[in-house]
Protein backbone atom coordinates (compact mmCIF):
# COMPACT_ATOMS: atom_id res chain seq x y z
CA UNK A 1 0.00 0.00 0.00
CA UNK A 2 1.42 3.35 -0.90
CA UNK A 3 0.02 6.03 1.41
CA UNK A 4 -0.68 9.72 0.39
CA UNK A 5 -1.53 12.65 2.60
CA UNK A 6 -2.30 15.74 0.95
CA UNK A 7 -2.04 18.90 3.28
CA UNK A 8 -2.92 22.73 3.92
CA UNK A 9 -3.77 25.00 6.23
CA UNK A 10 -7.19 24.16 7.44
CA UNK A 11 -8.12 21.22 5.63
CA UNK A 12 -11.22 22.80 4.22
CA UNK A 13 -10.69 24.03 1.21
CA UNK A 14 -7.32 22.55 -0.99
CA UNK A 15 -6.80 19.61 0.79
CA UNK A 16 -10.26 17.87 0.75
CA UNK A 17 -10.00 19.02 -3.12
CA UNK A 18 -6.74 17.15 -3.85
CA UNK A 19 -8.13 14.01 -2.03
CA UNK A 20 -11.15 14.11 -3.73
CA UNK A 21 -9.68 14.81 -6.99
CA UNK A 22 -7.11 11.85 -6.29
CA UNK A 23 -9.81 9.39 -5.26
CA UNK A 24 -11.46 9.07 -8.63
CA UNK A 25 -8.20 9.54 -10.50
CA UNK A 26 -7.40 6.43 -8.62
CA UNK A 27 -10.65 5.08 -8.72
CA UNK A 28 -10.66 5.08 -12.54
CA UNK A 29 -7.54 3.69 -12.97
CA UNK A 30 -8.70 0.62 -10.59
CA UNK A 31 -5.77 1.37 -8.11
CA UNK A 32 -8.08 2.01 -4.83
CA UNK A 33 -6.65 -1.34 -3.10
CA UNK A 34 -3.08 -0.41 -3.53
CA UNK A 35 -2.88 3.92 -2.50
CA UNK A 36 -4.59 5.02 0.50
CA UNK A 37 -5.36 8.91 0.21
CA UNK A 38 -6.35 11.34 2.87
CA UNK A 39 -6.07 14.97 3.99
CA UNK A 40 -5.18 16.97 6.57
CA UNK A 41 -4.54 21.07 7.89
CA UNK A 42 -1.29 22.32 9.50
CA UNK A 43 -3.80 24.28 12.12
CA UNK A 44 -6.39 23.42 13.87
CA UNK A 45 -9.39 25.80 12.95
CA UNK A 46 -11.72 23.83 11.34
CA UNK A 47 -11.41 20.38 13.14
CA UNK A 48 -14.33 18.42 12.75
CA UNK A 49 -15.42 20.69 9.77
CA UNK A 50 -16.95 19.34 6.95
CA UNK A 51 -15.18 21.23 3.64
CA UNK A 52 -15.82 24.86 2.51
CA UNK A 53 -19.32 24.92 0.55
CA UNK A 54 -17.97 27.01 -2.59
CA UNK A 55 -15.13 23.62 -2.47
CA UNK A 56 -17.86 21.22 -2.23
CA UNK A 57 -19.91 23.00 -5.42
CA UNK A 58 -16.56 23.73 -7.33
CA UNK A 59 -15.53 19.19 -6.62
CA UNK A 60 -19.59 18.63 -7.70
CA UNK A 61 -19.45 20.53 -10.81
CA UNK A 62 -16.93 18.18 -11.84
CA UNK A 63 -18.26 15.25 -10.28
CA UNK A 64 -16.68 14.73 -7.22
CA UNK A 65 -18.40 14.73 -3.43
CA UNK A 66 -16.38 15.85 -0.89
CA UNK A 67 -19.51 16.25 1.82
CA UNK A 68 -18.34 13.56 3.96
CA UNK A 69 -14.73 14.88 4.69
CA UNK A 70 -13.98 16.14 8.08
CA UNK A 71 -11.08 18.38 9.04
CA UNK A 72 -8.19 17.45 10.86
CA UNK A 73 -4.74 18.22 12.05
CA UNK A 74 -1.66 16.80 10.83
CA UNK A 75 0.52 15.38 13.50
CA UNK A 76 4.12 13.47 13.17
CA UNK A 77 2.51 9.97 13.31
CA UNK A 78 1.04 11.07 9.80
CA UNK A 79 4.55 11.71 8.65
CA UNK A 80 6.15 8.88 10.09
CA UNK A 81 2.90 6.66 9.07
CA UNK A 82 2.48 8.30 5.36
CA UNK A 83 4.60 7.87 2.44
CA UNK A 84 3.94 11.17 0.30
CA UNK A 85 3.25 14.31 2.62
CA UNK A 86 2.93 16.50 0.16
CA UNK A 87 1.79 20.40 0.83
CA UNK A 88 -0.46 22.68 -1.05
CA UNK A 89 2.14 25.87 -0.60
CA UNK A 90 5.63 26.68 0.97
CA UNK A 91 3.94 28.24 4.22
CA UNK A 92 2.15 24.13 4.47
CA UNK A 93 5.32 22.87 3.52
CA UNK A 94 7.54 25.00 6.32
CA UNK A 95 4.69 23.81 9.29
CA UNK A 96 5.25 20.24 8.40
CA UNK A 97 9.17 20.54 8.44
CA UNK A 98 8.37 22.14 11.84
CA UNK A 99 7.02 18.30 13.28
CA UNK A 100 8.83 16.80 11.02
CA UNK A 101 10.77 13.72 12.86
CA UNK A 102 14.32 14.08 11.97
CA UNK A 103 15.38 11.78 8.32
CA UNK A 104 11.58 11.79 7.10
CA UNK A 105 12.20 14.97 5.74
CA UNK A 106 12.48 14.26 1.98
CA UNK A 107 8.73 12.65 2.09
CA UNK A 108 7.62 15.88 2.84
CA UNK A 109 7.21 18.14 -0.50
CA UNK A 110 4.55 20.63 -2.64
CA UNK A 111 2.54 18.81 -4.60
CA UNK A 112 3.14 20.83 -7.69
CA UNK A 113 6.33 19.29 -7.99
CA UNK A 114 4.11 16.67 -9.76
CA UNK A 115 2.19 19.63 -12.64
CA UNK A 116 5.90 20.50 -13.63
CA UNK A 117 4.58 21.86 -17.18
CA UNK A 118 2.51 24.06 -14.73
CA UNK A 119 4.64 27.67 -13.96
CA UNK A 120 3.34 27.69 -10.50
CA UNK A 121 4.87 26.42 -7.28
CA UNK A 122 1.89 26.53 -5.00
CA UNK A 123 -1.13 26.03 -5.30
CA UNK A 124 -3.30 29.90 -3.87
CA UNK A 125 -5.42 29.63 -0.70
CA UNK A 126 -8.81 30.38 -2.01
CA UNK A 127 -10.21 30.82 0.92
CA UNK A 128 -11.05 34.93 1.06
CA UNK A 129 -11.49 34.87 -2.63
CA UNK A 130 -14.21 34.46 -5.25
CA UNK A 131 -15.86 31.53 -6.77
CA UNK A 132 -13.38 31.31 -9.88
CA UNK A 133 -10.23 31.01 -7.24
CA UNK A 134 -11.91 27.51 -6.54
CA UNK A 135 -11.92 26.97 -10.18
CA UNK A 136 -8.13 27.41 -10.58
CA UNK A 137 -7.56 25.37 -7.54
CA UNK A 138 -9.73 22.60 -9.24
CA UNK A 139 -7.75 22.72 -12.41
CA UNK A 140 -3.77 22.48 -10.54
CA UNK A 141 -5.11 19.91 -8.56
CA UNK A 142 -6.23 17.76 -11.19
CA UNK A 143 -3.22 18.23 -13.35
CA UNK A 144 -1.06 17.58 -10.53
CA UNK A 145 -2.91 14.31 -9.41
CA UNK A 146 -3.09 12.63 -13.03
CA UNK A 147 1.54 13.46 -12.61
CA UNK A 148 1.13 12.09 -9.32
CA UNK A 149 -0.32 8.71 -10.25
CA UNK A 150 1.95 8.58 -13.36
CA UNK A 151 4.80 8.74 -10.78
CA UNK A 152 3.49 6.34 -8.46
CA UNK A 153 3.06 3.88 -10.96
CA UNK A 154 6.60 4.45 -12.57
CA UNK A 155 8.18 4.13 -8.39
CA UNK A 156 5.82 1.37 -6.81
CA UNK A 157 5.01 -0.91 -9.25
CA UNK A 158 1.32 -0.17 -9.44
P1 LIG B 1 -7.33 25.69 3.04
O1 LIG B 1 -7.99 27.15 3.10
O2 LIG B 1 -6.00 25.79 3.75
O3 LIG B 1 -7.19 25.43 1.58
O4 LIG B 1 -8.30 24.75 3.72
C1 LIG B 1 -8.14 27.87 4.28
C2 LIG B 1 -9.20 27.62 5.12
C3 LIG B 1 -9.36 28.38 6.25
C4 LIG B 1 -8.47 29.40 6.56
C5 LIG B 1 -7.41 29.65 5.71
C6 LIG B 1 -7.24 28.87 4.58
N1 LIG B 1 -8.66 30.19 7.70
O5 LIG B 1 -7.88 31.16 7.90
O6 LIG B 1 -9.59 29.94 8.49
Amino acid sequence: MVKVLFVCLGNICRSPTAEGVFRKVVERAELQQRIEIDSAGTHAYHIGAPPDTRAQEAARRRGIELSGLRGRKATRLDIERFDYILAMDEENLQNLMAICPSGLEDKVRLFLEFAPSRPEREVPDPYFGGEQGFERVLDMIEEAANGLLAHLRQHHQL
